[in-house]
């Protein structure tokens, strides 16, 4: 097929575009796969609609960017462990993914990207949102950037996978781990220069991010609170409505997102596969 069909169109002047002439479910050339990092490095997150794939098609299109990840926390689906379904059944009144996060900072070298693919949505409602987080950091004083560029964060899956974290909570379709006191702790810089960019972004998250290294809970509360209000400016953002096949694809080095729970009584089920990335720097 080649990338001369290809198309590609902003959906804001900082973050995400939609891809268009291109069909998934084949296997990528290296132009094709060239074209959508390309685009993803420029725009962040990049979307395609109409897209008919099996579990296998989704896989191979993760593989072309990488090595897939098997979520510790969550179970895969049934003989395809690196594939997240993300269901919320009617009866669910929780979702997953609905509060601002950068995709699994909790681990000690985090993943590069996500690539969710809509199976079944609600006739409205549902949407994801993401934030750009070159831009929360280019908002920045230069004094602020400067204390930053000398700290690191811990981050951990303790709270958001605890007992009373939001991504453990019992739904119907989904299986996860209520994880103890013991869980891993990370620590990466709040600054990251990004491995393929050399753009510098904010590297802390609301999900994830309990404190800065050295600092106290209660000390880095106020300086986090403040990032995290500026890491999801509006201007930062963009907002993505769902039609079955749809497929997103984003950068989790520069990127946070937020599933929006707004469909109670509805079904929504993704599937997601999720691309390992480098350490932190
Ligand atoms: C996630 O990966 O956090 C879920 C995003 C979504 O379901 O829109």
């Amino acid at each position: 097929m080649g990338t001369t069909n290809l198309t590609i169109s902003p959906l804001s002047p900082v973050i995400g575009a939609a891809i268009g002439g291109l069909d998934l479910s084949r296997p990528l050339s290296l132009e094709e796969a060239g074209a959508i990092r390309e685009a993803l490095l420029r725009h962040h997150v990049v979307f395609f609609r109409d897209q008919q794939l099996s579990p296998e098609q989704l896989k191979e299109l993760g593989r072309s960017f990488g090595t897939l990840n098997i979520h510790p926390y969550v179970r895969g689906m049934t003989g395809h462990p690196e594939i997240l379904e993300i269901i919320k059944e009617p009866s669910d009144k929780v979702n997953f993914g609905g509060g601002w996060h950068s995709d699994m900072s909790f681990l000690e070298i985090p993943v590069m990207g996500s690539i969710l693919h809509a199976v079944e949505v609600p006739e409205v409602g549902g949407d994801t949102l993401f934030a750009s987080q070159y831009a929360a950091w280019e908002a920045l004083s230069p004094g602020l950037q400067s204390v930053l560029s000398g700290l690191r964060a811990v981050h951990s899956a303790s709270e958001e996978y605890g007992e009373r974290g939001q991504s453990s909570r019992k739904r119907a379709s989904m299986d996860s781990e209520v994880v103890g006191p013991d869980t891993p702790e990370y620590v990466h810089p709040v600054v990251r220069t990004h491995p393929e960019t050399g753009r510098r972004g904010l590297y802390v998250n609301p999900a994830f991010t309990l404190r800065f290294e050295g600092w106290t809970r209660r000390e880095s509360r106020p300086l986090l609170d403040y990032l995290f209000e500026v890491s999801r400016k509006e201007a930062f953002t963009c907002r993505f409505r769902w039609r079955p096949g749809s497929v997103a694809f984003w950068d989790n080095r520069c990127v946070w997102h937020y599933a929006l729970n707004d469909y109670h009584g509805h079904r929504r089920h993704m599937r997601r596969v999720t691309v390992e990335g480098d350490a932190v720097v």
